[in-house]
C-alpha cells in the first residue's frame, strides 16, 4: 500500500529522465535518437541495452530486461514500487510527505499492518537485548562471538537475543502501547489454556526472516542449552503475514548479490547463511530445514535462474534431498550441486576457509545435478541389471522435468554416454514420460491450474512473459485461445501507444462532427460486440487504462495545456526580442514574425502530439501494478513496431499514420478469432449429438444453422478486412 500521495508519485514520474536514472548504472552513449550501453542485467561485450528519452523507457534487446525509471530500478536494486520512488524523490530533491497517521488512521490500518508494527518492534527489542542489555550481552552476543559471527553480520542479519523472562517481551511491547492480540497472532507470544500469555521465544537468541523487500514476518529461536529434550529451533507459527513455503531465509540479505552474479547458493541453515555470507560469499540463503516449496523456487526463479545446492557429504542425506530437486529442475531453474568435504557443513567449511579457498572450492566442485545424480545414483549399481534399470527411470524422469529442450537433448547424449545407453532409446523413454505426465494431468479432476501448453506458448511467443496459465475459458481449446490471445495483444499494443490519439471524427446528438479517442473507438467496437478479452493480463491493462482516462486524462492534459501555453507565450517573446534586434525594416519583421508564427505553431502541435501518443504508455510503464507495468513495456517497445512501409510514393508511412487502415484490422481480426472459436465449438456439439434421441434431427438442424451464419458472418469479416469504413481525420 503505497503512502505517498498521486500527485507526489505524478511529480517524482515527470521528474525522472530515463537516461539521467540509468545512466547512475550504466555508461551510456548517444546513438541516433537513442542512447546505447552495456546491459547491467547480463554480462556482455557489444552493447545491447537501448534507452529512449523520449519515450522514458529503456531495454536490453539481448536479454529482454528493462522497463520505466521506476521499471528499471525496481529490477536492478530488487526494489519494491514504493522504495523505487523514494530513490527518485530523493535523486531529484522531491519532497515525499510520509504523513503520521491519525487516531483514526491507526485505527483504519489493517490487520497485516499491525502485525508488521510488533514484529518490527520485537526486532528492535530483541536486538536491543543482544547488544545492550547485560543479560544479552553475556548469554547471547557471547554465543554468537563464539561461533565466530562478526559484528557487522550480526547488524546485517539483525540478529537478536529474546530475554530468559516469562513475558519480558510482553510487557515491553504492552507499555509501548502494542495490542496483545498482535503478539498472539503474530507467534511472539502463546496464551495457554489457563489463559496465561508468556514468550515464546524466552531464552533463545533471534534470527529473524525477512521478505524480499525487507519486512520481518517471521523469527527463528536457537537455543542455547545442550539439553536434548529441548527443541534445537523453535519459528513462528504461520500467520497473515508469514507463509513459511513462501520465503526463503537471507534472501533480502543476497538478492543483490544473487543478482548480480547471476547464481543463488542454497544451504539448509540460519548459520549455514550467515558464516558464508560473512566470508564473502553474500549469494547464499536457507530454506531453514524444511524441504524446498514451489513457492520458494519461484521466487528465487526472479533474481536468478542458476543455483548451487550444497550438501553435507552424508550419503542419506544426499540420496533423500535428490528428489526435492526435479522441482527445481521443472521451473527451468539450472541446478548445480556441491559436495564438501566429509564432515563439513556450511557454516564449519566457511569459517574454517578464507573466501579465496571457498570460491576455489565451489569452482572445481559444483557439479551439474543430473549428472551428479546420475553418478551418485549408479555407485554401487553398475553390475546389476533391475538396479540399473532403476536408476536410468530415475535419471529419465528427472531430465523430462527440465522444459528446455535443447538442454534436454544435451543432458540426453551425456546421461547415454554415462549410462552407455543409446541415445534414441533415452529420448524415447523422456518423451514417454512427458506425455504420460501431461494425460494424467489432463484427466485430473482438479486440472484447473494445469498450465495451458499452447496458451502458455503463445503469450511466450508473443514475447511476453506475463502468460498466466490460469487466463483462459475452458471451453477454448489451446490453439484458438492462443489465436485469440495474440489479437488480444495485438490490440492492446495499438491502444497503449496510441490510445489518446483523435482517431476519427464522428457526429454526436447534435449533429456535429466531434472527434472520437481510439481509446474510445476501440471500447465501443469491442462493447457493440459484446467481446470479453480471454487473457487475464490483458485485461487488467485494459481496465488500467480506463482508470488512467477516466481519472487522471482530463487534469493531466490541462496542466500540460496550460504549461504549454506558457512556453509558447515564452518561445513567441524571445523570438520578437530577436526580430527587433536583428530586422532591418518592416518588410523584414513582417516576414520573420510570419516565420516565427510558423515555428511556433510547428512546436506547439508537435509537443501535443508528442503528449498524447505518450501520454498512456509512459504512465502506465510507471504503473505500480506488477502485470500493467511489464506487459506495457514489453508491448510498447520498439521491436514491436511493425516495419515501416514504403508507399508507391516513396515517402516513409509510418504505423501512426495507418492506424486508420490497421486499428479496425486488429478488431475485425479479433473478432473473426472469436467467431473461429464459436464456429469449432458448434462443430462439436454437433459431432456429439446423440443420434439416437429423440430430437436430433430438430438439434442438428439447429446447429448446422449456427454454423452458416457463423461461417457467413466470418466471411463478411474477411471481406471487410481490407476495407476501410471508417471516415478519417484529417
Ligand atoms: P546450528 O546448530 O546453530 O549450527 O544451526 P543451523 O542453522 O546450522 O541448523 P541445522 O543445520 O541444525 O538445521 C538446519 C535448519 O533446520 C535450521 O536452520 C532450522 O531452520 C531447522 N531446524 C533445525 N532444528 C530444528 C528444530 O528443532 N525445530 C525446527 N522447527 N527447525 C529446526
Ligand atoms: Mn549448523
Amino acid at each position: 500500500m503505497s503512502r505517498i500521495d498521486q500527485e507526489t508519485v505524478n511529480k517524482i514520474l515527470d521528474a525522472a529522465d530515463i537516461v539521467d536514472v540509468v545512466g547512475d548504472f550504466v555508461q551510456l552513449k548517444k546513438s541516433g535518437a537513442n542512447y546505447i550501453g552495456l546491459c547491467p542485467f547480463h554480462n556482455e561485450r557489444t552493447p545491447s541495452f537501448s534507452v529512449s528519452k523520449s519515450k522514458g523507457l529503456c531495454k536490453c534487446f539481448s536479454c529482454g530486461k528493462g522497463g520505466s525509471a521506476v521499471g528499471f530500478l525496481m529490477e536492478l536494486e530488487q526494489l519494491s514500487y514504493v522504495e523505487a520512488l523514494k530513490y527518485l524523490a530523493k535523486k531529484y530533491n522531491i519532497e515525499v510527505k510520509e504523513h503520521e497517521m491519525t487516531d483514526a488512521e491507526r485505527e483504519m490500518a489493517t490487520e497485516r499492518e499491525s502485525l508488521f508494527a510488533v514484529n518490527t518492534f520485537a526486532l528492535e527489542e530483541f536486538e536491543h537485548n543482544l547488544l545492550e542489555e547485560p543479560d544479552g550481552r553475556d548469554i547471547g552476543l557471547s554465543y554468537f562471538r563464539e561461533r565466530g559471527i562478526s559484528d557487522a553480520a550480526i547488524k546485517r542479519f539483525r540478529l537478536g537475543y529474546s530475554l530468559d523472562r516469562r513475558d519480558a517481551l510482553l510487557q515491553a511491547a504492552k507499555s509501548k502501547g502494542y495490542d496483545e492480540k498482535y503478539l498472539i497472532t503474530t507467534g511472539l507470544c502463546i496464551k495457554n489454556d489457563n489463559g496465561q500469555v508468556y514468550d515464546r521465544f524466552k531464552g533463545r537468541v533471534m534470527y529473524p526472516v525477512f521478505t524480499v523487500s525487507g519486512k520481518v514476518v517471521a523469527f527463528g529461536g536457537r537455543t542455547l542449552r545442550s539439553d536434548k529434550n529441548v527443541a534445537k529451533y523453535v519459528n513462528s507459527p504461520e500467520s497473515l503475514i508469514y507463509t513459511k513455503s513462501n520465503e526463503l531465509y537471507g534472501l533480502y540479505q543476497a538478492k543483490q548479490a544473487i543478482v548480480r552474479k547471476n547464481k543463488c547458493i542454497l544451504v539448509e541453515g540460519y548459520m549455514d547463511v550467515i558464516s558464508m555470507s560473512q566470508s564473502g560469499i553474500e549469494n547464499v540463503v536457507a530454506s531453514s530445514g524444511t524441504s524446498l516449496t514451489e513457492g520458494q523456487i519461484r521466487l528465487l526463479h526472479r533474481f536468478s535462474e542458476n543455483v548451487t545446492v550444497i550438501y553435507d557429504s552424508d550419503a542419506a542425506g544426499i540420496k533423500a534431498s535428490l528428489r526435492g530437486i526435479d522441482m527445481l529442475l521443472s521451473e527451468g531453474l539450472k541446478v548445480k550441486v556441491l559436495l564438501l568435504p566429509d564432515g563439513d557443513d556450511p557454516d564449519s567449511f566457511a569459517q574454517s576457509h578464507t573466501l579465496e579457498e571457498i570460491e576455489a572450492y565451489i569452482a572445481e566442485n559444483e557439479t551439474d545435478f543430473i549428472r551428479f545424480k546420475t553418478k551418485i545414483l549408479l555407485e554401487g549399481a553398475e553390475n546389476d541389471p533391475i538396479q540399473r534399470a532403476a536408476v536410468i527411470t530415475d535419471i529419465v524422469k528427472s531430465i523430462s522435468f527440465i522444459p528446455d529442450q535443447i538442454s534436454q537433448l544435451v543432458y540426453i547424449g551425456e546421461c547415454s554416454r554415462i549410462l552407455q545407453i543409446d541415445e534414441k532409446v533415452l529420448k524415447l523413454e523422456v518423451e514417454k514420460r512427458i506425455s504420460q505426465r501431461a494425460e494424467a494431468e489432463l484427466k485430473s479432476p482438479h486440472n484447473t491450474q494445469t498450465p495451458d501448453q499452447d496458451a502458455h506458448k503463445a503469450a511466450v511467443d508473443y514475447g511476453t512473459s506475463m502468460a498466466d496459465p490460469r487466463d483462459r475459458r475452458a471451453a477454448v481449446s489451446g490453439k484458438a485461445f492462443q489465436l485469440l490471445v495474440s489479437c488480444e495483444m495485438n490490440l492492446l499494443r495499438y491502444v497503449l501507444k496510441y490510445g489518446m490519439v483523435d482517431f476519427c471524427d464522428v457526429m454526436n446528438e447534435d449533429g456535429q462532427t466531434v472527434p472520437l479517442k481510439l481509446i474510445d473507438y476501440v471500447n465501443d467496437e469491442l462493447e457493440a460486440d459484446n467481446i470479453e478479452l480471454v487473457s487475464e493480463a490483458v485485461k487488467s491493462v485494459f481496465e488500467a487504462v480506463k482508470v488512467q482516462v477516466s481519472q487522471y486524462w482530463a487534469e493531466d492534459e490541462a496542466t500540460f495545456m496550460a504549461d504549454l501555453d506558457k512556453r509558447r507565450e515564452a518561445f513567441w517573446q524571445q523570438g520578437q526580442n530577436e526580430i527587433q534586434q536583428t530586422a532591418v525594416d518592416l518588410t523584414d519583421i513582417k516576414k520573420k514574425e510570419i516565420a516565427l508564427k510558423e515555428e511556433c505553431d510547428n512546436m506547439y502541435a508537435s509537443e501535443c502530439e508528442r503528449f498524447t501518443t505518450d501520454y498512456l504508455e509512459s504512465r502506465l510503464a510507471s504503473s505500480a501494478d506488477d502485470n500493467v507495468r511489464r506487459l506495457t513495456t514489453e508491448l510498447v517497445s520498439e521491436k514491436y513496431q511493425l516495419s515501416k512501409v514504403y508507399s508507391k510514393y516513396s515517402k516513409v508511412e509510418t504505423e501512426r499514420d495507418r492506424l486508420i487502415d490497421l486499428v479496425p484490422k486488429a478488431i475485425a481480426t479479433l473478432k473473426e478469432a472469436h467467431i473461429t472459436v464459436l464456429l469449432a465449438e458448434e462443430r462439436e456439439r454437433l459431432i456429439n449429438l446423440d443420434k439416437t434421441q429423440p430430437g436430433y434431427a430438430e438439434a442438428a438442424a439447429e446447429c448446422l444453422q449456427q454454423i452458416d451464419t457463423y461461417t457467413r458472418l466470418r466471411m463478411e469479416l474477411a471481406r471487410n478486412l481490407g476495407v476501410r469504413v471508417i471516415v478519417p481525420r484529417r
